[in-house]
């Protein structure tokens, strides 16, 4: 169920009118649901429940303490790609043994921290780095436990910025050189393998493609274990699809007992599977709040000009992704009219959604659906613009979980040049 909903024709985050919210709090202001999330996190944790299987939370997709919190009190394990994003997960309550270190571009300093504070695994993504983590571990005095992010090749028809299981995709080791890279890897006196790993893409809407790279995978590790190298995970990455506006994809339930159920089938159901679900645990558990500041009718378009921006919500000017924008107060004495919804930054990709028939006032508030997933996380503070504030809602309560920003807050760090 949404937990997003109208009442008496005005929408709500669970117990909480989105009204009060902005009024209290302020805009832009991205909105979490507790319930929202907990549901999407336990679609796959009861699909997996009986199961040797686990789910690392993507942790890029929101960072934030709070909902960071919610995941660790569930149980959840993390994917990190950064030791900032470690340093996050700690602080929220999560530990570093459920946590599993993805990413092409990892520092020695941060290999070390990682180290350190005994993290589940390296998704290593090339030889360099398996060179590098090996040294860092032998400084450390530790043995780095390792899965090879193998590139399976399979296409997961999504946006291709997101699609990163192609062979033209900077992403893990093609599926050709694995076995040899796994030999490698192994003769290493400072690394342990332990398991696999690839991930192919994000918002992905169907199971296919996933079933392709398993496929390829399974054949893989059959090659790896007769080297006499024995892989206990399978880590199957994240990328499941949210619905946006049209979008079908499967359910997360069926996803995962698809997936498990073919490994299974394979005669590999010892192994333990490991999903690293991003979007699909927080996309549509989350809106963002904005107001109306002016509506200004143009000879082509008309304009509903909002104080959410592209620096809050980069998805449409970055992949002219699509957000459903609805009115908080809902006017059905008026009629409807056609606005691009755009924000105050000087930039003609400054849109938050196009053509959309909306019936508002100006000073009215307008929710952008889901934003709990790459929104907030990808926002900056271009034109010198605070970013918004975040609150999680939680039945009839409501915790700011982070404060607004504040323009000193921007420029505390930097200075002007000496007389
Ligand atoms: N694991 C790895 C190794 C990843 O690279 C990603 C996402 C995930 C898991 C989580 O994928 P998800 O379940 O969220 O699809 N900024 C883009 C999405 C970039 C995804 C990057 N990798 C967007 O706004 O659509």
């Amino acid at each position: 169920m949404s937990h997003f909903a109208y009442v008496d024709g005005v929408l709500h985050a669970e117990g909480v009118s989105a009204v009060s919210l902005a009024e209290q709090f302020g805009t832009p202001l991205f909105v979490y649901s507790r319930a929202a999330l907990t549901e999407a996190y336990q679609a796959y944790a009861h699909a997996c429940a009986g199961h040797r299987a686990s789910v690392h939370v993507a942790v890029k997709a929101n960072s934030n303490l709070g909902v960071l919190n919610v995941f660790a009190r569930l149980g959840a394990g993390f994917d990190i790609v950064s030791g900032g994003e470690l340093a996050r997960v700690l602080a929220a309550g999560g530990q570093a043994k459920d946590v599993v270190f993805s990413g092409v571009g990892k520092s020695a300093a941060e290999m070390r921290e990682a180290l350190e504070a005994g993290v589940k695994c390296f998704n290593v993504e090339s030889i360099p780095e398996l060179d590098r983590l090996n040294a860092v571990a032998a400084e450390v005095g530790k043995k780095a436990r390792i899965s090879l992010r193998v590139n399976p090749d399979v296409d997961p028809k999504t946006h291709p910025y997101i699609s990163t299981g192609l062979k033209a995709n900077k992403f893990g080791i093609a599926f050709d050189e694995a076995r040899a890279a796994y030999r490698t890897a192994a003769a290493f006196a400072h690394l342990e393998v332990v398991g696999i790993d690839c991930h192919i893409g994000s918002q992905i809407t169907e199971i296919a493609p996933y079933l392709d790279a398993l496929e390829k995978l399974l054949d893989l590790v059959e090659q790896i274990e007769s080297d006499g190298i024995a892989i206990h995970h399978i880590d199957v990455g994240g990328g499941l699809g949210i619905t946006y506006s049209k979008e079908t994809p499967p359910d997360t339930g069926l996803f995962v007992r698809t997936l498990l159920e073919r490994i299974e089938a394979r005669g590999q159901g010892h192994r333990e599977v490991y999903f690293e679900p991003g979007r699909s645990v927080t996309g549509n558990a989350g809106i963002l709040l904005t107001r109306v500041e002016f509506l200004k009718p143009g000879a082509e378009k008309n304009f509903a000009i909002v104080d959410a921006a592209m620096n809050d919500l980069a998805r449409p000017a970055m992949y002219q992704a699509y957000h459903a924008i609805d009115p908080v107060l809902e006017r059905h004495d008026m009629p409807t009219r056609l606005y691009d919804v755009v924000g105050p930054v000087c930039e003609s990709g400054d849109w938050l959604g196009r053509d959309r028939s909306l019936a508002v006032l100006p000073g009215d508030l307008l929710a952008i659906r889901s934003a709990g997933a790459y929104a907030f996380a990808m926002s900056s503070n271009y034109n010198t613009r605070p970013r918004a504030a975040e609150v999680m809602v939680d039945d009839q309560n409501v915790f700011v979980v982070r404060a607004r920003e504040t323009v000193r807050e921007l420029f505390a760090g930097e200075s002007i040049l000496p007389a």
